[in-house]
C-alpha cells in the first residue's frame, strides 16, 4: 500500500523514464531468432520483459542480462541461434502478466519442430487468445486452449509446415499482427496482415533492422497492411531502446494537473503509432513541445510539458475515438483521470479493447474515478467523463493492473486528502521505480 497526498508545489525538473516495454520485448525475441549477437541498451528491466527473457532461456538461448558496463552503458547481450536454433523447453513457458510475451511467443512456438505449452498469471489466463489461435491454425499450425475456453494455457503441437496467409484482423492489434508475422517468418509464402488502422509498428521497424523483408502500406482511409516476404536471414544487431511513452504519460499528466508545473521528459519514443496522447492533449489545450527529435529507426524526442487547463471543442465537450484509439490505448486510463479534472465533458469511444487488457479498464477506471468523486459513466466501448468535479482521496483498487496504480497515483496529486493505492507492487510489471521517481519530483 502506498499513500499519496495532493501535490503541495509544482512539479519541476528533468525526468528519464525506463525503456519502452514493447520494444524491449521484441529486442529479446528477434535477437534470439537472429544469427549472432544482439546488444541492447536502454532495455526495460521490469517483470514483463524479464518474463520474455526467462522464456527464451528455457528455449536454449543464452542471454547476459546482468547489467555490465560497455562504454559505461548497461547492455544486455542476446546470443541468437537463428530461426531454427531454439530447443524444446522442458517445462511450461510462463509469461507472468505479459500479454505481449504470450501472444508473440505463440507465433514463434507455432512454427517450431517441438511441442510446447505456454501460460501466465490469473490475468493472462482470462485474456482472449482466440484472436491468435484462429490465424495461426489457418496458417497450418496446431495450437489450442488446454481448457477449451479460448484462453491460456495454450498447447502447441510442433512440427507443422506453415503457409503464408492474408489475414484481415477486425481490430487494430499489434500483438495479433506481430504473432502472425513471427509465424510468417517460417511460412512458405508471403504473409499479409490487414488492420482497420495501423497498430504500433515496432515489429516491422525492428525486424527490418535485423534484415527481414517487411513493410507497411497505409490506405487513404487509414487502414493498413503489414507485408512480410519470408526467406531473408535475420542477423544480430545493436538496439537502443527509447524511453516508454506509456510511462512518460504519467508525468505528462501530472504536470498538466498540478498548477505551475514544468517537466522535461528526456529521450522518449515518439513513434507516431504510439503518440496519440500527445496530439489529443494538445487539441485539449495542453502545452507540450517535442525537442531534440531524432527520427532514425524508432523516433525519439525530449518532451517539454507545462501546466495547462484542458478544455473541450464545441459545446464544451471532447471526443476521443476512431483511429486515435490504437495510438493511445494504454494511456486511456491516465487520460480519463486528466479528463476528470478538465473543464469539459470527455467522451471516450471505440475503445472496447479496454475491457480485455490487464484488467477490464472500462470498469476499473470508472470504479476508481467514482471513488474519488468524479462524475463518470461507463459505456459499451468507453466512458463519458463530466470533468471538473473536485476529486477527493480514496482507496484505489488496482486489480493488479500496473496502469491503474500509476494513473491513480497521478489523480492523487489533484485530490483533497489522502489517496491509498492498495496494491502498489503491480508497477513492477512495467515501471519498477515509478513511485520513487514520482516522489523525487514531489520533494
Ligand atoms: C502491445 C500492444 C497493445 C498494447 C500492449 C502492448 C505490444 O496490445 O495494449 O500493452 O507490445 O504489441 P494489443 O495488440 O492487444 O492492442
Amino acid at each position: 500500500m502506498i499513500a499519496l497526498e495532493k501535490a503541495k508545489r509544482p512539479l519541476k525538473g528533468d525526468v528519464f523514464v525506463p525503456g519502452d516495454k514493447s520494444i524491449s520485448h521484441r529486442s529479446i525475441m528477434f535477437g534470439a531468432l537472429a544469427k549472432g549477437t544482439t546488444e541492447i541498451t536502454g532495455f526495460l528491466e521490469s517483470a514483463d520483459c524479464l518474463s520474455t527473457i526467462d522464456c527464451f532461456k528455457k528455449l536454449g538461448i543464452l542471454i547476459d542480462h546482468t547489467i555490465r558496463p560497455t562504454h559505461g552503458v548497461p547492455t544486455i547481450t542476446v546470443h541468437g541461434k537463428g530461426l531454427h536454433g531454439l530447443s524444446a523447453p522442458d517445462a511450461t513457458l510462463y509469461t507472468g502478466n505479459s500479454g505481449t510475451t504470450t501472444r508473440l511467443m505463440s507465433g514463434i512456438l507455432a512454427a517450431q519442430p517441438f511441442d510446447s505449452t505456454i501460460t501466465g498469471d490469473m490475468s493472462i489466463e482470462k485474456r482472449p487468445m482466440k484472436r491468435i489461435m484462429t490465424p495461426l491454425n489457418q496458417m497450418g499450425a496446431d495450437i489450442s486452449s488446454v481448457l477449451g475456453n479460448d484462453c491460456a494455457p495454450l498447447h502447441i503441437n510442433g512440427g507443422k509446415k506453415l503457409h503464408g496467409i492474408s489475414y484481415r484482423n477486425p481490430v487494430a492489434s499489434a500483438q495479433v499482427k506481430s504473432c502472425i508475422i513471427l509465424a510468417g517468418l517460417y511460412a512458405d509464402g508471403e504473409t499479409n496482415v490487414f488492420e482497420p488502422a495501423l497498430s504500433r509498428n515496432h515489429t516491422e521497424i525492428m525486424l527490418s533492422s535485423f534484415g527481414a523483408d517487411i513493410h507497411n502500406e497505409i490506405a487513404r482511409d487509414g487502414s493498413a497492411v503489414a507485408i512480410l516476404k519470408p526467406g531473408m536471414p535475420l542477423v544480430g544487431t545493436k538496439i537502443n531502446v527509447p524511453g516508454d511513452i506509456s510511462s512518460a504519460a504519467y508525468f505528462i499528466a501530472a504536470a498538466l494537473m498540478v498548477p505551475g508545473s514544468e517537466l522535461l521528459i528526456r529521450n522518449v519514443g515518439v513513434n507516431s503509432t504510439r503518440c496519440g496522447i500527445i496530439s489529443i492533449l494538445k487539441q485539449m489545450g495542453a502545452d507540450i513541445t517535442l525537442l531534440n527529435r531524432d527520427d532514425s529507426q524508432e523516433s525519439r524526442a525530449d518532451i517539454l510539458v507545462k501546466y495547462s487547463e484542458l478544455h473541450g471543442n464545441q459545446n464544451n465537450r471532447f471526443e476521443i475515438g476512431g483511429k486515435d484509439i490504437p495510438t493511445m490505448i494504454d494511456e486511456l486510463p491516465v487520460v480519463a483521470v486528466l479528463a476528470a479534472t478538465a473543464g469539459c465533458d470527455t467522451i471516450i469511444k471505440d475503445a472496447a479493447e479496454l475491457k480485455v487488457k490487464e484488467s477490464d479498464r472500462i470498469a476499473t477506471v470508472v470504479e476508481n474515478l467514482k471513488a474519488m468523486g468524479a462524475d463518470v459513466e461507463p459505456t459499451d466501448d468507453g466512458m463519458i467523463i463530466h470533468g471538473g468535479k473536485p476529486l477527493h482521496g480514496a482507496d484505489i483498487r488496482t486489480y493488479n493492473d500496473h496502469r491503474l496504480a500509476m494513473s491513480f497515483a497521478v489523480a492523487a496529486l489533484a485530490a483533497e486528502g489522502t489517496t491509498r493505492i492498495i496494491d502498489d507492487s503491480c508497477v513492477m510489471i512495467s515501471y519498477p521505480s515509478f513511485f520513487k521517481d514520482l516522489q523525487n519530483l514531489l520533494q
